[in-house]
């Protein structure tokens, strides 16, 4: 289950985020960034979110709370900037709402240190949920109490944007050599076996069970919300099977460039310089 919260207060909103989420408070008084329906991203960013979220938690990866989030524009009224007006006007009813981090920090792969069992799974769950947003220049992780959690999964799934080309698109490799983490030395193949196992059909069904319908009607192809969470099941159960045999990784260090021409005779003889003319 996900829990449903009502918003009380419009707080302010994210500018860095490109969707512009908000932080708002809610009737259970938590504080949640919501992201919301009426962004240019559109709903299956909402319901990338729920589902990649709610399955990286099942894998024991650290994604704060998900939750429904009802939302009513008339509490952002005082927003004053014109755009965020339009954004939450076009946003009333079921958002999606993740618990605020109060104190996090942004990911910095040069400051913090992952361990490489960690970097290995959530390298595997990237590459499960086909995720092209975790690389080093955005990498959608936050450090709070000193522990590493995932956020930001609402440009994962991508295949969901043309379910006719969806197995086609789904069976590319996945490259990983701009992964956040790539430069932990993770091993995805080597926790590829203990991870596929959990993703059971009984699992996917349980995820995706969590999308609300109104988010999934009227999906060209499908004729109810069900049968677009089948959808899911399908490709997500098959992908977990051999995703790690498509993960390209480039080496945990960058190649040197060979030095410029008009560099050379400075670098000749050292050992980078060697070989590379
Ligand atoms: N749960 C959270 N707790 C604290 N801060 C958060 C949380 N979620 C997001 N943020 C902050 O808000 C920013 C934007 O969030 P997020 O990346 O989810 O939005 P987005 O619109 O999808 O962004 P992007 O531009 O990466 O697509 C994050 O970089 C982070 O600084
Ligand atoms: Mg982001």
């Amino acid at each position: 289950m996900v829990r449903e919260v009502t918003g009380i207060r419009y707080v302010t909103p994210l500018r860095e985020g490109g969707s512009v989420p908000g932080v708002v408070e809610a009737d259970d008084l938590g504080t949640y960034v919501v992201k919301f329906v009426g962004a240019a991203q559109g709903r299956k960013a909402l319901v990338a979110e729920m589902i990649a979220g709610e399955l990286g938690r099942r894998l024991d990866l650290r994604v704060p709370e998900l939750v429904r989030f009802d939302f009513d524009p008339v509490i952002g009224l005082g927003e004053p900037d014109q755009e965020i007006q339009d954004l939450l006007k076009a946003s009333g009813g079921l958002n999606l709402g993740m618990d605020f981090l109060p104190g996090s920090l942004g990911f910095d792969p040069l400051v913090f240190t992952v361990d490489p069992a960690e970097a290995s799974r959530i390298v595997w769950f990237d590459a499960l949920i086909g995720n092209a947003d975790r690389s080093w220049r955005n990498p959608n992780m936050l450090v709070w109490h000193r522990d590493l959690w995932l956020i930001d999964h609402g440009a994962s799934l991508i295949w969901h944007h043309n379910w006719a080309s969806a197995q086609a698109a789904s069976a590319k490799p996945y490259d990983a050599s701009d992964h956040a983490l790539s430069r932990f030395s993770p091993d995805p193949a080597a926790v590829a076996e203990e991870l596929a196992a959990k993703v059971t059909d009984d699992l996917l069904a349980e995820v995706t069970s969590l999308v609300p319908d109104e988010w999934l009607t009227g999906e060209p192809g499908f004729d109810t919300p069900d049968d677009v969470r089948a959808a899911y099941r399908e490709l997500l159960g098959a992908r977990a099977v051999d995703v790690h045999e498509r993960i390209t990784m480039a080496p945990g260090r960058r190649e040197k460039q060979p030095p410029p021409e008009w560099l050379r005779p400075w670098v000749e003889g050292h050992a980078d310089g060697k070989g590379s003319r």
